[in-house]
């Protein structure tokens, strides 16, 4: 088979997805004029040429617009099945999917219709094409502690309802600025209520804000973490721990997180025998869903087929599927 044949064909799972990041631009349009919004650009390729970013916020700054089209039930249950048979066909069997209610509650959107679109999706890809998920419910960490702590307080009177999908928490938006003591009380209360954690760290910011993620936030896996080998003591302490980094190849290219392929340092933190994945992002925006993101390691890291198989088993033993779902797909 060839080599893209060969990766569809591997098991994984993806672990480091938003939900608001697989829109593409002919959904967005669709959307907006299903929901009659006017949008600042002229045509789908306007749209698309707009993509091109020096950094993390000038991404964020499309991205949250592009989430402005979303109104309906409807409009999230498309979204999410639009992203489902896509990772279906990238041989993706299980989802750990991050989505963030402040975005559309801050828009007038309830946090009940955001759950409930995105839910029935799931359990309908779960139910008809046997692909499992969860939900990683992520706070935007540009906005306030107290706004994060209303969320979760909104959000908890959902949690029977969605049980079986939302079980982890996850921290995005503006990395810079927004460091994880910001939200240790609102990740120990989340801890306490017997969450599993995540959060972005060591994308933009520094190695500190991986070692606080894991030490304020007590975060089991991290979101990012390519900055991590700036402190080799931390880089030690998460081969030896064996912490997840959900590391985007093609989200670091396209955020200037690294300047080219050749550089990325997934394959160097391999090889040193960290518990890296691969994973998608935004692929809506990043211009690659996760196959595509293993192909460019492939590509530009030099990883055979070995390798490759390897970190699609990482990707099974990073998820928070319980040890018997693990091993059925190991
Ligand atoms: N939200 C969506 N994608 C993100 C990323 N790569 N970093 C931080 N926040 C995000
Ligand atoms: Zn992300």
């Amino acid at each position: 088979p060839t080599l893209l044949d060969f990766i569809q064909r591997l098991p994984k799972a993806e672990l480091h997805l938003h939900i608001e990041g697989t829109l593409e631009p002919e959904l967005i349009f669709q959307l907006a004029q299903r929901n009659g919004i006017a949008l600042p650009y002229a045509s789908i390729d306007a749209l698309r040429a707009a993509y091109q970013f020096e950094d993390l916020q000038s991404f964020l700054d499309l991205y949250y617009a592009g989430a402005s089209v979303l109104i309906t039930e409807n409009d999230f249950y498309d979204m999410t099945m639009a992203y489902m048979r896509r990772a279906q066909q990238d041989g993706i069997v299980h989802a750990e999917i991050m989505f963030d209610p402040q975005t559309h509650t801050q828009r007038g959107v309830s946090i009940q219709t955001v759950f409930s679109g995105i839910a029935r999706a799931l359990r309908e890809m779960r139910n008809t094409a046997g692909i499992s998920s969860y939900l990683i419910l992520s706070f935007l960490r540009h906005l306030s502690e107290e706004e994060a702590q209303t969320t979760l307080t909104a959000a908890l009177a959902l949690r029977e309802q969605y049980a079986d999908l939302w079980l982890a928490i996850g921290l995005d938006s503006a990395e810079r600025g927004n460091p994880p003591e910001k939200f240790a009380r609102v990740y120990a209360r989340c801890k306490e209520l017997g969450f599993r954690l995540t959060a972005h760290a060591g994308e933009e910011g520094p190695a500190s804000y991986v070692r606080d993620a894991l030490d304020l936030l007590q975060v089991e896996r991290v979101d990012h973490g390519v900055r991590s080998e700036e402190d080799p003591a931390l880089m030690q302490r998460l081969i030896n721990d064996a912490i997840p980094l959900t590391v985007c190849p093609l989200s670091n290219l396209k955020l200037c997180v690294v300047d080219d392929m050749q550089q990325h340092n997934l394959a160097r933190m391999l090889q040193q025998g960290a518990l890296v994945t691969v994973n998608s992002d935004d692929p809506a925006y990043f211009g690659g869903y996760v196959a595509d993101n293993y192909l460019a390691c492939a590509e530009y890291l030099n990883l055979g087929r070995k390798e490759l198989a390897e970190l699609a088993r990482n990707s099974l033993l990073a998820s928070f599927l319980p040890a018997n779902e693990k091993d059925h797909h190991l």
